[in-house]
């Protein structure tokens, strides 16, 4: 799957416990819902709760979304349970299974094999459930170049802050906000090498979620940085996360303008008409075919995002 493939600027967490969030969710404008069984459900309502899981798969109304299930990491018991329950019950109504606190390749190889069995099992082609891989840990984010390449089925890695934070002792409670000790953005490096992997393997780079739900401006400056460097989603945990975050994971539309204007004057001064010529100006900028690269991302972004164009190109005489 293409790191262009679905749209995933906001992927909404839904508590797999909870009826009644599993019913709202299905009105709410994420691109993503992912219902989960790992770290919002109570260990003793986890049987329960793949049950309201695969009820809400099969009954639900998720027109116009990506579904997922995240299921609980292969450390528990739960996991394998997790992955037949729903998939079983549910896996013609999924699109893909979230895998967290994923440390090396071979837990992903576990996922794809047991997918393969379940989908021959039941009757569903074969590799047509993917796989997202949650890094939250040193032993993930040195293995991730792996666990990137582990399966065909792999759409995303997706930062988790939380645990990555708790697993290297990171001295903040703060989940996704900077640290006022430290000079500069202490999830830099994690990011940037997260997004190296993805990038490398084709794969969708998605940031992990903001706990103070309540600090708007600090889920928008947190998502901003993440959306500067090349993310192309991040989770949401409040209804009222979701329009900020499609708004700062779509390229602003003077920017996807520009994009599709790039995109044509490029196109018209390599052909016979242009003169056939590599490099030329478009308003005070010389473009080249480098230009016409960074432009494809954010026309392809803006693309996923159904945004129309404001501006058409008028070829110079
Ligand atoms: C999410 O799972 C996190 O640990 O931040
Ligand atoms: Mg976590």
């Amino acid at each position: 799957m293409a790191a262009l493939g679905r749209p995933r600027r906001s992927c909404l967490a839904v508590p797999g416990s909870s009826v009644k969030m599993l019913g709202k969710a299905q009105g709410l404008p994420a691109d993503q819902v992912f219902l989960d069984l790992e770290d919002a459900v109570a260990a003793l309502a986890k049987p329960d709760a793949r049950k309201n899981v695969v009820a809400a798969l099969n009954d639900g109304d998720w027109a116009g979304k990506t579904r997922a299930v995240r299921v609980n990491d292969l450390t528990t018991p739960w996991t394998y349970r997790d992955v037949i329950e729903v998939v079983e019950g549910a896996g013609a109504n999924l699109d893909c299974i979230i895998l967290p606190k994923v440390q090396s390749a071979a837990h992903v190889e576990w996922l794809d094999l047991t997918l393969t069995q379940i989908e021959r099992a039941i009757g569903l082609p074969v590799g047509g459930i993917g796989i997202e891989a949650q890094i939250e840990n040193a032993a993930g984010l040195v293995n991730v170049d792996a666990i990137a390449a582990a399966s065909r089925r792999m759409e995303t890695i997706i930062f988790g802050p939380a645990d990555f934070m708790a697993s290297i002792n990171m001295r903040s409670l703060t989940v996704g906000a900077l640290i006022p000790d430290y000079p500069g953005d202490p999830y830099h490096y994690i990011l940037m090498r997260l997004l190296m992997a993805a990038r490398m393997h084709d794969l969708q780079a998605i940031d992990g979620p903001f706990l103070q739900i309540r600090d708007l401006d600090g889920f928008h400056a947190a998502a901003r940085r993440s959306a500067a460097l090349g993310f192309d989603g991040k989770w949401v945990l409040h209804p009222g996360q979701i329009e900020t975050a499609n708004e700062i994971y779509s390229p602003a539309q003077e920017d996807y303008d520009r994009a599709e204007l790039i995109l044509d004057a490029y196109e018209h001064a390599t052909s016979e008409a242009g003169g056939l010529r590599g490099a030329v100006m478009l308003g005070d900028e010389m473009i080249d075919e480098a230009s016409r690269k960074m432009a494809l991302v954010v026309s392809a972004k803006g693309r996923a995002a159904g945004m129309k164009r404001t501006t058409a190109f008028t070829p110079p005489n």
